[in-house]
């Protein structure tokens, strides 16, 4: 019997796409950017309003303006000039990736420290996802939308920390070994839904694009192998997993690597690259992503 079970008894509530499952609500305000992500409707002043709303959010954008991953000559002092500089998408995301974080995690003190590592996790992911989208040879533009399905691929593991803090915080913190299942069995057997499909009930019902959606719901089903997107969110959660930078649950590579990385066509030199680059910015990722308490 497996360790993580034994810490955390099976849970009496189970999630059931038949009796619905109490959607937590994000602001409205943030929907509506959700919703206008791939239509380039939503104006840089809309943004930049929002975004100064919430003090919290305006300092983790200013922090990734000035940071080593861009390297712009001038200091980045202004919301407005971030968004010019970093671009409406990148900004969007962060903006909706920190917004999701936040609103489900507030009040969840013990599960900080859990959250703060999955966060980071997810952090990683994204700046990982997007390095591989652009390597690829595909738009700027695009590899912003890549930082996002990066960003949230494990969505469904905030709700379950919001739905059953104790309960998944000690199925989450428990220490696992290489020949446990992957956390996602753990989820299945005690709510009824795993991560992914959780994650894209949300999705879904937040009016997220089809292409994230399916993203949240296939990160880890090894028959979507094919798909870029997916693969690109497969491999570089290997990586954040290979590299220790923040945690999500999980200690097992359970994913074929070699696999993936040869239906990216990404060379071991650029992985070696990629991994290097990860770790470069470990202190970064880090730093700018914490949860504030
Ligand atoms: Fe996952
Ligand atoms: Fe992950």
């Amino acid at each position: 019997m497996a360790e993580a079970s034994r810490v955390a008894p099976k849970h009496p509530m189970q999630f059931s796409m038949d009796k619905g499952l109490e959607i937590p609500s994000i602001p409205l305000v943030l929907i509506k950017i959700i919703q206008t992500l791939d239509e380039d409707s939503s104006s840089a002043k809309e943004l930049e309003s929002l975004i100064l709303h919430d003090p919290a959010l305006s300092a983790r954008i200013l922090r990734l303006a000035n940071s080593a991953f861009y390297s712009f000559y001038t200091r980045v002092k202004t919301i407005s000039h971030a968004i010019a500089l970093l671009g409406m998408n990148l900004v969007t995301s962060l903006a909706i990736g920190v917004n999701i974080f936040d609103s489900f995690t507030k009040g969840a003190k013990s599960e900080a420290a859990s959250i703060n590592k999955l966060w980071t996790h997810s952090c990683c992911v994204a700046v990982l996802v997007k390095e591989i989208w652009v390597y690829r040879g595909h738009k700027e533009k695009e590899g912003e939308f890549a930082f996002l399905c990066g960003l949230l691929h494990d969505l469904g593991k905030v709700v379950l920390f919001k739905t059953y803090p104790a309960h998944y915080g000690a199925l989450f913190a428990v220490v696992k070994s290489e020949n446990d299942p992957a956390i996602s069995f753990y989820e299945e057997d005690n709510y009824g839904l795993d991560h992914a499909a959780i994650g894209e009930m949300l999705a879904k019902q937040w009016g997220f694009p089809p292409e994230l959606s399916s993203v949240i719901r296939k990160h880890h089903d090894p028959s979507e192998l094919g798909t870029p997107m997916i693969n690109a969110v497969m491999l570089a959660d290997l990586m954040a997993k290979q590299l220790k930078i923040g945690y999500d649950g999980d200690d097992g590579l359970y994913e074929d690597l070699s696999n993936i990385q040869s239906k990216l066509e990404i060379s071991d030199a650029e992985y070696k690259h990629l991994m290097e680059f990860a770790d470069r910015e470990r202190e970064n990722i880090e730093g700018f992503f914490q949860i504030s308490s």
